[in-house]
């Protein structure tokens, strides 16, 4: 199993440091637990930019990195070691450990935080944080500051500017390290096996006369992440059959699927902290009708003229106008759509079957951080960079058009990381063109 090593993480701060103006202090603190219900609490998941600068995986944990006169420091407050509170609610790292493995300069223990805060924030010029990701967080660090600026007297000076440190966090997890892009494709790896065993279920259940069900394939997808060691998704699966596709954000997952529907799976694990997002569509049986087979052949010709033009100084947004034309002008050909192909794409008229963007960013989080455009221009692809690819075309009950094409909902999408010379599929093992798919379910 691939995994990054806590020098990388010592790293990141480093360069995150480097960009920062002298006398600063920037604090950040970890996501909290959230309840569920009564005493119980979602399962936790660490905020990914403190994830991203520290690997620390509790919560309850405040960075806070300085750089005085050209020198640096990082400091991680964390809960203490404690017996009963670890025999009811788990293990803790505690402040020693935390220090050893995650090279910290210094770890302070939380009932320490007040005081440990205010010192680094006193006398600085600027405080670099993550103002409004979270209410509490705020709450304390504006206590803190009037507190300073109330104590000038006595000689405390607050920081005078306050800058958002997000925008330059979130510009160096736009570029994937080597370590990230192994976790990556082994997120990948996973992922599209999921798929495969959910493609494999379909068909064995409808061979043998039983049911499907939407639940039935998100289980399998969620058996065959946590048996490789992702024992969590990246985000909501989703899982449509027939008209359910058209629901681009559908996560019910409740229904059953008639054998002769197609079902789309959008689905990824997360691993390491780092997201998978795979879509497939396949019928239910194993078999494409007609009509299916023109619309999935469809989106996977315009998946495939996107991947021709992917390379170092593409952009995100002429792949985008290109999937959109030769979308158009497909759904001309099935007689979906008429006119003029210029005409069509200048009414946008592709929005009533391809409502939604070709690609996002990816990385800690499914729809990653990362600016799109810079100065109003839409930003060059540079290695490093993780974006999907995913093309789809909707056609509900309700749908403007022949009513044989009614029900069919298809999504192509896979991951690539751009190289130096071209990219990588990082999603490339499962299966995906129709003779594929059908070869895999017969
Ligand atoms: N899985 C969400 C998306 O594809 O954007
Ligand atoms: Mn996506
Ligand atoms: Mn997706």
């Amino acid at each position: 199993m691939p995994s990054i090593p806590f020098s990388e993480f010592k790293q990141r701060r480093a360069q995150l440091l480097a960009q920062l103006s002298d006398n600063c202090v920037v604090v950040m603190s970890a996501a909290k637990e959230v309840t569920r219900s009564r005493d119980t609490e979602y399962a936790f998941r660490q905020n990914s930019d403190f994830h991203y600068l520290t690997g620390f995986p509790e919560p309850d944990a405040w960075l806070i990195l300085e750089k005085i006169d050209g020198v640096t420091s990082s400091t991680l407050v964390c809960r203490v070691k404690d017996k009963t509170a670890e025999i009811w609610q788990g293990r803790r790292i505690g402040k020693d450990l935390a220090k050893q493995q995650y090279l910290f300069d210094s770890t302070a223990s939380l009932d320490e935080l007040v005081t440990v805060l205010k010192d680094k924030l006193n006398n600085k010029d600027v405080l670099y944080w993550a103002q409004g990701d979270d209410k509490s967080t705020d709450k304390q660090i504006f206590k803190l500051l009037a507190e300073l600026r109330a104590s000038v007297r006595s000689g405390k000076i607050a920081p005078e500017q306050q800058i958002d440190v997000r925008p330059l966090i979130h510009e160096m997890r736009l570029f994937k390290s080597v370590n990230e892009i192994a976790v990556m494709r082994q997120a990948g790896e996973i992922s599209a096996a999921a798929h495969k065993r959910a493609m494999l279920f379909s068909a064995a259940q409808v061979k043998s006369g039983k049911d499907v069900t939407e639940y039935q394939l998100e289980a399998e997808i969620h058996h065959h992440f946590a048996m490789n060691k992702a024992r969590y998704p990246a985000y909501g699966t989703i899982v449509g059959g027939g008209d359910n596709a058209c629901i681009l954000h559908y996560t019910e997952n409740k229904d059953e699927i008639n054998p002769d529907d197609l079902v789309l799976i959008d689905a990824g694990c997360e691993l390491e902290g780092y997201a998978a997002d795979i879509t497939r569509t396949f019928p239910v049986s194993g078999k494409f009708s007609p009509e299916q087979k023109a619309i999935y052949q469809l989106v996977l010709n315009t998946q495939q003229a996107v991947f021709d033009a992917i390379k170092p100084g593409a952009r995100l947004k002429d792949l985008t106008d290109l999937s959109v034309e030769v979308i158009t002008q497909g759904l001309i050909e099935l007689g979906i759509l008429q006119g003029e192909l210029n005409t069509l794409i200048d009414q946008n008229a592709h929005r009533a079957f391809y409502m939604h963007g070709l690609s996002h960013w990816l990385g800690l989080d499914v729809h990653d951080v990362g600016l799109y455009n810079i100065d109003g221009e839409a930003r060059p692809l540079k290695e490093g960079m993780v974006f999907t690819v995913e093309p789809g075309i909707y056609i509900d009950a309700e749908s403007q058009c022949d009513p044989k094409w009614h029900g069919i909902g298809v999504r192509i999408e896979d991951n690539v990381v751009i190289t130096q010379n071209g990219f990588e599929n990082l999603t490339h093992p499962v299966p995906k063109t129709i003779e594929e798919i059908e070869g895999l379910m017969a």
